[in-house]
């Protein structure tokens, strides 16, 4: 693996972060405050190619690999999280489903229209009661004439309020466990799709997050995305590409906590003299530099095994439990160097707490990323009982 980036993908990676650092963060503190799901904003991501960042240009997408695209996910997280979910969920989790398991017919209809922000798309598999256990869904797909009628409820949903259309996972046929998984594109525009928002979320204040009731939805045969008994595979590729998101987004979250708390402590004075002269505060910046480093390479050696086409759902687990785990604990440390200063929202270094405190939850916990890299290593599968 090369280490150094492409003319292209500097050119990628400063244009990113201008437009992070002059679009995104000017609204992310307000947005936060007024958890103001930010449609403008979205679009505007649309129109940089975010949405669709690694969809092929036939499609209409900007057809980035993955090392370029996690240069555009870090640098999007760098400035907000909330604005890195609508890329994370609506590239990684929806269009890269839709490119690797959708017909020629489905890319054509869904594609384009998601890259340009024309329809956003949620992802559907979570449940009130079925989270980490992915493959026992209660949601049931009952086969009716053309199509498919669709009951249950989904949980967590981010942009369940906003999209327009939902991959929505149910079973089909409880006697064949995960086998009987199907996947649909389901069209959010009907009576039966019933979101709720979610209020009291502890961070992502300007991410829609969404309960959805499934009350007799409709799927017509040409919305089953891939067949009867692959929807299991789709949500676990799915999440092969939204893991590697979400961990590019939390080591842009680790990179501004460092470059805040850098800033900070060489203008902060006590004792007579910049904070950041004392070791003991040194100390918490050269962790969060080692930490944001190594998350960072982490992410690059997933990618790059994207783009060679080798098996990775390995090491997108680890870089996904390294990286959020770093930015959960360098949000905190850039409190403790910020000092009360840090504990309102004038500085990011509070939002990014608060934000990234999820990413060791959500697309799978850090527990479950330790079992897939545990079963990996030992070759024994902790959910089967020895
Ligand atoms: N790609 C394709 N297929 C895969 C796969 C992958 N990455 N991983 C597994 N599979 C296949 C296996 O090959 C197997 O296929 P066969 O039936 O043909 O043998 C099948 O799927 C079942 O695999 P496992 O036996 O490994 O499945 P499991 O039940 O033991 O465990 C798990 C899987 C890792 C625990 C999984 O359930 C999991 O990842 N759980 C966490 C769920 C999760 O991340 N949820 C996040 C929700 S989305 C979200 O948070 C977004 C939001 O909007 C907030």
């Amino acid at each position: 693996m090369d280490f150094a980036l492409t003319d292209e993908q500097q050119l990628i990676r400063e244009t990113a972060r201008d437009f992070a650092d002059n679009v995104i963060a000017p609204r992310a503190k307000d947005n936060a405050r007024n958890h103001h799901f930010d449609a403008e904003l979205a679009a505007r991501m649309a129109d940089q190619g975010y949405l669709g960042a690694i969809v092929p240009r036939e499609y209409g997408g900007a057809g980035l690999d993955y090392r370029s695209y996690g240069l555009v996910v870090e640098e999007v997280g760098r400035a907000d999280s909330s604005a890195r979910t609508v890329v994370s969920v609506v590239t990684s989790l929806v269009c890269s489903a839709i490119v690797k398991w959708g017909t020629e017919e489905q890319k054509a209809l869904y594609l384009p229209k998601l890259c340009t922000g024309e329809w956003l798309g949620c992802f559907g598999l979570t449940e009130p009661d079925t989270g980490s256990d992915a493959a026992n869904q209660k949601t049931r797909a009952t086969k009716v004439q053309d199509g498919w009628r669709i009951n249950g409820s989904k949980m967590w949903i981010s942009l369940g309020n906003v999209a327009k259309v939902a991959l929505v996972f149910a079973q089909t046929d409880p006697a064949l466990k995960h086998k009987g998984l199907a996947c649909f594109l389901v069209d959010t525009d009907q009576d039966g799709f019933q979101p709720t928002t979610i209020h009291g979320k502890m961070g992502l204040h300007a991410s829609d997050t969404a309960s959805i009731a499934l009350d007799d939805v409709f799927a017509s045969d040409d919305q089953l995305l891939g067949q009867v008994g692959d929807g299991f595979k789709v949500a676990m590729s799915s999440l092969d590409s939204g893991r590697f998101s979400v961990a590019a987004g939390a080591v842009g979250v680790c990179q501004s906590c460092l470059d805040e708390s850098t800033a900070y402590a060489v203008q902060r004075e006590q004792f007579g003299r910049p904070i950041a002269s004392f070791q003991l505060v040194q100390a918490m910046i050269a962790d969060m530099r080692v930490k944001t480093d190594a998350a960072r390479l982490l992410v690059w050696r997933a990618g790059w095994m994207k783009d060679t086409g080798q098996p990775n759902t390995t090491e997108t687990s680890i870089a996904k439990l390294f990286a959020t785990e770093a930015a959960v604990w360098c949000a905190n440390e850039a409190i403790q160097v910020h000092g009360g200063a840090g504990y309102v929202d004038d500085h990011p270094v509070e939002r990014h707490f608060r934000d990234v405190r999820v990413t060791t939850l959500y697309e799978g916990t850090s527990q479950i990323q330790k079992m897939i890299i545990g079963r990996a290593q030992t070759g024994i599968n902790a959910l089967v009982p020895q």
